[in-house]
């Protein structure tokens, strides 16, 4: 790629949306916390992880996902998770994060809800000391009960105070949002932000579903929405926010080449879309990366990739301060390097 393109890359202020903390777990710090905690891994070597690392669709990916955050266990694990993530975009220009935990994959194997977002909130707090702002979003897991996501949801009463939101993943064929109506109104009541996967591997309808029945702030992915041209329309005339992840869509076969990819056609359709990692440690790059293989792959221009940064502070939970003081950074920076 043009040096100068990946420079502006590098230095575009940016906010990342959509990343799953289980997600960013490298294979060497794996090992790392497998060793000290004495936990079985099914794999000999980083190598090896990496080898496994080829999924053919989303559920192929989840199955070792989940395999490799069973070795996560102790408040020491989860600090050191987040932290060692929270650095490596400290390096992409990132200056604030909405991240997602998946509480059920860890308290179904015994590990205390506290252990868990106790450890994280740490880390999180730590990301402030060097110039990171970040909020956490609790996701429940669809392919499990609305009741299980409820007990869930009662064992974070007493942190809700430290979480900005709830969201949904997991498996999402056969999963619509409305199987989790009324645990998302429960949410919305106690006052926290909404988001849903949806359209990801799911149809269109399951957006229009995370829209209308579980009235969400965004949606996570969207990419089905593009098959539906009432509901590019609804989109773009609310503004919601997408967050997509175009390393993730090839690797999950989603995509079938990153020339396909649907993030330009989003922007000149007028959606607001953002870029995102989802899960770095098993899909090959941070957001920069990401930004880099659509900015590539697209064409896309300086000033559309200042869109898609801008997009990421307009699209976050921010306060409108917040929000307008680092659009306009993304303005000064691009004005300085003369795209506006
Ligand atoms: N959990 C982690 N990554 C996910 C993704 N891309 N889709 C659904 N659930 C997930
Ligand atoms: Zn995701």
């Amino acid at each position: 790629m043009d040096d100068s393109l990946a420079s502006f890359i590098a230095g575009l202020p940016k906010a990342e949306l959509h990343l799953h903390l289980e997600g960013s777990f490298e294979p060497e710090q794996m090992f790392a916390i497998a060793r000290r905690n004495k936990a079985d891994i099914p794999f000999k070597s980083v190598e090896e992880v990496r080898a496994a690392y080829r999924f053919s669709n989303l559920q192929d990916f989840l199955d070792i996902y989940y395999r490799a955050a069973e070795v996560l266990r102790t408040e020491e694990d989860f600090h050191d998770l987040t932290l060692a993530y929270l650095k490596r975009v400290a390096a992409d220009g990132v200056r604030h994060v909405e991240v997602f935990f998946d509480p059920q994959t860890h308290t179904a194997r015994g590990i205390p809800f506290a252990t868990v977002a106790g450890g994280i909130l740490k880390a999180l707090k730590e990301g402030d000391g060097f110039g990171i702002t970040s909020k956490l979003i609790l996701c429940f897991l669809r392919h499990l009960s609305e009741e299980d996501g409820f007990a869930t949801f009662k064992q974070a009463e007493p942190w809700l105070d430290h979480i900005a939101g709830v969201g949904l993943d997991s498996s999402e064929l056969g999963h619509p949002p409305s199987q989790l109506t009324h645990l998302f109104d429960a949410a919305r009541a106690a006052g926290l932000k909404l988001v849903a996967h949806a359209g990801e591997e799911g149809p269109a309808a399951y957006v229009w579903e995370a829209l209308d029945i579980l009235h969400v702030d965004r949606i996570d992915h969207g990419n089905r929405s593009l098959d539906d041209p009432r509901l590019v329309a609804r989109l773009a005339a609310e503004q919601m926010t997408l967050t997509v992840c175009p390393l993730s869509n090839f690797k999950l076969c989603v995509v079938k080449d990153m020339a396909q990819h649907p993030l330009k056609r989003m922007l000149d359709l007028g959606l607001r879309a953002t870029v995102n990692s989802d899960d770095p440690a098993y899909f090959g790059g941070y957001v920069n990366a990401n930004f880099a293989a659509v900015a590539e792959a697209l064409a896309l221009s300086k000033a559309e990739l200042a869109t898609l940064a801008k997009n990421s502070f307009l699209g976050s939970f921010l306060d409108e301060d917040a929000k307008a003081r680092h659009a306009a950074a993304v303005d000064t920076y691009a004005a300085q390097d003369g795209q506006l």
